[in-house]
């Protein structure tokens, strides 16, 4: 199995990744579904949608900030790592990821579709104001902050710059993944259950148009029934097994 995709990978012309929480699992942040997801201790109406934010704003900036707390502390994992290796190696093309960590630019892949925004970029509900708390270095003061964050240019109440359920996705981002998506012949689905639409469209879409999926997860997802391969296990550990393989490849066809 891991064989077929180090050769499927070896041979892609414009590989995509396309990443959920699973990626991030192995760095010490939680995931949303099944055991221990963070959807089994909090309940989305109450704090990932905007009438959660209109009825109780600091119940939703608690949630944000707990989850800050983790994200900051945490480090790219071996699948992080692998996936900008191969980007350095110019097989991977993009990351389109539906994480809001940063990991994937912590690891150093410089081409990132972030779909579900960022965790550290807040925005004013009212004006354009924008802020990335890590590029200003305002995390910590941000994050010790006992009352709720406001504008500094309207004074109106920030929120996250992150997409909550029944919002759109950003534009952009959007266009840009499934522009991606459309050129890609193989795309590797690495840790998501592949249950929010519309992001988990982007392996179907590459699937669409004639090319192959593989995936890397702990158990069968939503994408398995259209994955060409599917590679069970640890993300960190699958993926630095296969990019051995994959170098091994490249290696015995130059000969
Ligand atoms: P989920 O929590 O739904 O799924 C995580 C997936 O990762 C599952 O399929 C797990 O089996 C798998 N997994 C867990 N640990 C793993 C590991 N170490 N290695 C490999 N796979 C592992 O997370 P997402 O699919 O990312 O949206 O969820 C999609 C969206 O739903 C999120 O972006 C978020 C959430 O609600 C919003 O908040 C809008």
């Amino acid at each position: 199995m891991i064989e077929e995709a180090a050769k499927i990978i070896a041979h892609s012309r414009f590989l995509i990744a396309f990443t959920g929480a699973g990626v991030s699992a192995e760095s010490g942040i939680p995931t949303f579904r099944g055991r221990g997801g963070l959807w089994e201790n909090y309940r989305i109406e109450e704090v990932a949608t905007p009438e959660a934010f209109r009825r109780d704003p600091n119940l939703v900036w608690a949630f944000y900030k707990m989850r800050m707390k983790i994200m900051k502390d945490a480090k790219p994992n071996n699948a992080h790592l692998v996936l900008a290796e191969l980007e350095k190696m110019g097989i991977l093309r993009a990351v389109i990821t539906q994480n809001i960590d940063n990991l994937h630019k912590e690891a150093g892949n410089q081409h990132i579709v972030e779909l579900h925004g960022d965790i550290y970029r807040v925005k004013c509900t009212r004006c354009d104001y924008m802020e990335d708390l890590l590029e200003s270095g305002k995390l910590e003061d941000f994050l010790k902050e006992k009352n709720l964050p406001k504008c500094p240019e309207c004074a109106s109440l920030l929120r996250p710059d992150v997409v909550w359920f029944g919002e759109p996705l950003p534009q952009e981002a959007l266009q840009k993944a499934f522009k991606l998506a459309e050129r890609a012949d193989v795309c590797l689905v690495v840790g998501t259950s592949a249950q929010v639409f519309p992001a988990a469209y982007v392996p179907y879409t590459v699937k669409d148009n004639g090319g192959s999926v593989i995936e890397v997860n702990t158990k069968e997802s939503g994408i398995t029934p259209i994955a060409d391969v599917f590679l069970r296990g640890k993300a960190g550990e699958v993926m630095q097994s296969l990019l051995v393989k994959v170098k091994r490849y490249l290696e015995s066809e130059k000969c």
